[in-house]
């Protein structure tokens, strides 16, 4: 059973009232902004555009909500490679690496579409404060994931959390279905 039918199904019980599940692409929620007071993002980043993905999410946060996310941070980039067994899936994950250090270096990252898509590009607690930050978020809390170690001294998942206290014109941008 898919985790979407499963969460349906669960959420489908009379007393689940306020549940519901729909599978969207989180570069364009379906939703009004300022429509929920917390917005969880679960190691999916990694596979969108970061920028308009954490814009999308805080558009739909109410204000004094909270944003909670957990990413895959560059030691989940070097385990991947440590473990990788073919020179093909080692370019791979070459290509996704030098994406990852281009993005936090710049902030520079594919469009959302482009033809090169099919890989992912690991995170940063510091870019994505920033871009928090200037989406009128304050960032409570960073810490790694413990359980999921470091490979060469870098954290393989992070997670960070934030608070909006303020709109910004993000907010006004409506997103229909
Ligand atoms: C590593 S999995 C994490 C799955 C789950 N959230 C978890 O924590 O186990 C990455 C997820 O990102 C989702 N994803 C990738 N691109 C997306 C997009 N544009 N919009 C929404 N989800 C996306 C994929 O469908 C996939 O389920």
């Amino acid at each position: 059973m898919s985790a979407l039918t499963l969460g349906c199904h669960f959420a489908a019980r009379p007393e689940q009232r306020d549940i519901g599940f729909v599978c969207q692409n989180g570069h364009r929620l379906p939703f009004s902004g300022k429509s929920f007071t917390h917005v969880i993002s679960r190691v999916s980043l990694n596979y969108m555009h970061q920028r308009t993905a954490v814009a999308e999410m805080v558009r739909v946060l109410k204000p004094g909500g909270y944003f909670g996310c957990r990413f895959e941070a560059l030691g989940h980039d070097l385990l991947l490679f440590r473990q990788a067994t073919s020179l093909r899936r080692r370019l791979a994950l070459l290509r996704d690496l030098a994406l990852g250090l281009i993005h936090d270096g710049t902030g520079w990252q594919r469009p959302c579409g482009s033809r090169l898509t099919g890989g992912r590009a690991f995170a940063t607690a510091r870019r994505l404060g920033n871009m928090l930050q200037s989406l009128g978020c304050q960032v409570i809390n960073v810490q790694m994931v413990q359980r999921r170690g470091r490979v060469a001294g870098f954290a393989c998942q992070m997670v960070i959390l934030a608070r909006k206290v303020r709109d910004t014109a993000n907010d006004s941008r409506e997103t229909t279905g």
